[in-house]
């Protein structure tokens, strides 16, 4: 059944190949998934060699890991990492027909980096940006074709979370926005569409919970108290460790966001910010597994 307002799917234009801007945490997350399931060759870039080097070789691995599961053969991640080349020139964009970026949560800096691979790129290709709640719109403010921009929006894990927002904007052609669907389906992804609000609906709600966690917090009840507190809703995880995978400083960033599209409505912790500077909420083992609540985080709180 067609989602409510997404266009003919007929509309949607092939892809043949990727281009990732990023190659942090998210970015390389999804371009593993944008060549597994497209099997097309994908570019990353970022600002320098050392950043691009480095997310090369975290698809690398994953692609080894899937190995080592077996859940691909040898063959397969032969061919897959024979498709993921990491440059540091925008030229190598030209004939991508998919562009996403997930760079810095700062709104200039998105917008100049689309401006930027505009130049480089062929005016049909999609632009697509995986902001966690930036306005899409106002991403693509400095383009000189604004409707080729469409929101699509991962979970972390993006291999094991199910949900991709595609957020269409009043200038998001429908040629666009049949592409996104067409994309996260072809991705193995549920898509819903939503509007260009403010942390679009997921965000949102998390915002919520996230924020008045960490109100509680402040307000004196310790972390594994609200933790424990709030296990019987069913989470998936803690808010502590859901804070720790989005990452502290995206977790600050979504709720200084929220707050300053509705203040009254939205709680910004000044603890969080504290929190994302210190760099850590949790004492981990070596390979990233959470021991117990860091001492000095647990001073800052
Ligand atoms: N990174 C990558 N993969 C991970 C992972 C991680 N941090 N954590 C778990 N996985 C993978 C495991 O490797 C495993 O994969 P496999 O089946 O291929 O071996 C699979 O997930 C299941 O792992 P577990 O058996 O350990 O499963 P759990 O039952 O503990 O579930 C979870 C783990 C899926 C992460 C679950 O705890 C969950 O759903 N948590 C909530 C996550 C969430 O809410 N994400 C949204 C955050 S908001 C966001 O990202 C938006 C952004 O804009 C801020």
């Amino acid at each position: 059944k067609r989602p409510a307002g997404a266009p003919d799917k007929e509309l949607a234009r092939k892809i043949t190949k990727v281009g990732v801007i990023g190659a942090g945490l998210m970015a390389t997350q999804f371009a593993l998934l944008f060549v597994r399931r497209l099997q097309v060759p994908v570019v990353i870039t970022d600002l320098d060699q050392e950043r691009v080097d480095k997310g090369v070789q975290t698809i690398r691995s994953e692609i080894d890991a899937l190995l080592a599961k077996k859940r691909i053969s040898p063959d397969e991640a032969n061919r897959l990492k024979a498709l993921v080349h990491g440059t540091t020139d925008k030229a190598d964009f030209a004939d991508c027909d998919w562009v996403i970026e997930a760079v810095f949560e700062e709104l200039t800096v998105k917008q100049d980096v689309f401006a930027d691979v505009e130049k480089h790129i062929a005016p049909e290709a999609v632009l697509a940006t995986n902001t966690s709640s930036l306005s899409v719109e106002q991403i693509g403010a400095k383009l000189e074709h604004p409707e080729r921009l469409v929101g699509f929006h991962f979970f972390n894990p993006v291999a094991v979370m199910p949900l991709i927002e595609v957020v269409r904007t009043p200038q998001t052609s429908d040629e666009v926005l049949a592409t996104a669907m067409a994309t996260a389906k072809n991705l193995k992804k549920n898509a819903v569409i939503t509007r260009d609000t403010p942390g679009f609906v997921v965000n949102r709600v998390l915002a919520k919970l996230l924020g008045e966690a960490m109100h509680a917090v402040e307000l004196g009840t310790s972390f594994a108290d609200v933790d424990a507190a709030l296990a019987p809703l069913g989470l998936p995880m803690p808010p502590s460790e859901l804070l720790d995978l989005v990452g502290l400083r995206v977790g600050a960033h979504v709720l200084d966001t929220h707050h300053r599209a509705f203040p009254d409505r939205f709680y910004d912790s000044e603890k969080l910010h504290k929190l994302a500077e210190y760099g850590t909420l949790f004492e981990k083992d070596k390979k990233g597994a959470i021991k117990g609540f860091d001492k000095g985080a647990l001073k800052i709180i």
